[in-house]
C-alpha cells in the first residue's frame, strides 16, 4: 500500500526553496491522492540538533511551532496530512537504532552533506548526530513503511542510503518488508539557487539572509533582497545557465511563482532590463505570499490551537508508527 512520507528541519519559517521544491509538489499530492492514502509530514526537531546543542531550546520548541504554522499557512491541512513533530514520536529512535546495526561507517562518512558540514567542525569536535542524520531520515520513513517520499534533489544522497539501507535489512529479516522508497522530485524547481550565490543552492543554512527569501518575509525586505540580488555586467536579460547563472536563477523563481513554464518566462522577460526583472519577481513573491503572511499571523496568534493541532497528528501518527516497531522487533528479537 501506498504511503506518503516526507520531513522538513524546524528552521522557523521555510524559504522558496523549501516552497517550490517541497511544499507545492505537496499540495499537489494532498490534492490529488486517493483520500486512503496516508500522508505524514514530520517536522524533524530531533535532526534540528544534529550540528550539537546550538540553538536554545525555547529558540527550537519556537521553530518547531512556526513551521507548523507556516506549512498550514501555505495550504497544508493537518486534517488530511498527518503533520507531526518527529520527537512525539519515539518510536521513530528505536528504529533508528536497529538501523544503525545495519549501517555502516565508511558509508555515512563519505556522504558529500557530512563531509561538507563536518569541515565548520574541529577533528575532534564533530557531533556524532552529524554523521547518523541520514540514519535518522530513513527511520523517518521505515517507522511508516513510506513508500514515496517527496524532496527536492538535495536529497538524493540520503534516499540512496535509505535504499541501501532497506534492502539490507529485508535481506538480514525479511524479503520485502520494507518498501524500497520512491524518491519523488518535481523535474521543475527541484533545486532553488541563492540570490546572492547561484552556485549554492537557497538555503537556511547560508550565513547571508540575503540569499534567500523566506515565506514570511515582509512586502518591503522581499523587495530589498530582489533588489539587491546579484546579477551580472551583461545589460540585458537573457536565459544561459552556465553564463547568466544569477538572471538564469531570478528567471527560474519567476517562473516557478507565476506558475508559467521557464519558456514563457524567458520569452516574457526578453525585452527586459534588469530592474524590470527584479520589480516583476518583487511583485510576482509579494502576490504568493500575501495570503500566506495573513494565515501565518493568525496561527502566531493562537500557539494553543496549533499545539493541540500538533497533539491531536503526534497521536495519530504514534498509533501507525507503533504498529510498524512492533513487527520489526518482533522480526530483530527484540520482543
Ligand atoms: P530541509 O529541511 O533542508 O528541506 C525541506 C525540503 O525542502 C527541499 N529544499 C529545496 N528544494 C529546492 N531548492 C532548494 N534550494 C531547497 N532547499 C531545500 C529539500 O529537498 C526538502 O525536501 N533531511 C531533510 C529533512 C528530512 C526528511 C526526512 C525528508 C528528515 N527526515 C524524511 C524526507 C523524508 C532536510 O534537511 O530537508
Amino acid at each position: 500500500p501506498k504511503v506518503v512520507l516526507a520531513g522538513i528541519q524546524p528552521t522557523g519559517s521555510p524559504h522558496l526553496g523549501n516552497y517550490f521544491g517541497f511544499i507545492e509538489p505537496w499540495l499537489d499530492i494532498q490534492k490529488n491522492e486517493a483520500s486512503d492514502v496516508p500522508l505524514y509530514l514530520s517536522i524533524v526537531d530531533q535532526h534540528a540538533i544534529s550540528m550539537g546543542p546550538i540553538i536554545p531550546a525555547e529558540k527550537l520548541r519556537l521553530n518547531t511551532r512556526k513551521m507548523a504554522a507556516s506549512l498550514i499557512a501555505c495550504g497544508i491541512d493537518p486534517k488530511r496530512t498527518t503533520l507531526f513533530r518527529q520527537s512525539d514520536v519515539p518510536e521513530i529512535s528505536q528504529m533508528n537504532w536497529i538501523l544503525g546495526s545495519l549501517q555502516t561507517l565508511a558509508q555515512l562518512q563519505r556522504l558529500p552533506q557530512f563531509k561538507d558540514k563536518s569541515t565548520k567542525f574541529s577533528r575532534g569536535s564533530i557531533p556524532i548526530g552529524l554523521l547518523i542524520y541520514p540514519l535518522l531520515q530513513a527511520a523517518d520513513v521505515f517507522t511508516f513503511k513510506g513508500t514515496h517520499v517527496p524532496v527536492g534533489e538535495d536529497q538524493s544522497q540520503h534516499m540512496n542510503l535509505m535504499n541501501n539501507l532497506a534492502f539490507a535489512f529485508n535481506s538480514t529479516y525479511k524479503l520485502e518488508f520494507f518498501p524500497l522508497p520512491k524518491q519523488i522530485t518535481r523535474q521543475a524547481h527541484a533545486r532553488i539557487r541563492s540570490l546572492r550565490d547561484p552556485r549554492q543552492k537557497m538555503s537556511k543554512s547560508d550565513p547571508s539572509v540575503r540569499g534567500r527569501i523566506d515565506v514570511d518575509d515582509s512586502e518591503a525586505v522581499v523587495m530589498e533582497k530582489c533588489r539587491k540580488a546579484m546579477s551580472d555586467t551583461i545589460t540585458t536579460v537573457s536565459y544561459d545557465k552556465s553564463n547568466r547563472p544569477a538572471i538564469s536563477n531570478m528567471i527560474e523563481i519567476l517562473a516557478a511563482t507565476t506558475r508559467r513554464s521557464l519558456d514563457e518566462t524567458i520569452s516574457l522577460s526578453s525585452t527586459w532590463t534588469h530592474t524590470e526583472l527584479k520589480d516583476n519577481l518583487t511583485t510576482a513573491i509579494n502576490r504568493l505570499l500575501g495570503p500566506i503572511r495573513e494565515r501565518l499571523n493568525y496561527y502566531e496568534q493562537r500557539p494553543q490551537e496549533l499545539e493541540e493541532i500538533l497533539a491531536e497528528n503526534g497521536v495519530r501518527a504514534r498509533m501507525a508508527a507503533k504498529k510498524v516497531l512492533l513487527e520489526t522487533r518482533e522480526l530483530v528479537g527484540l520482543c
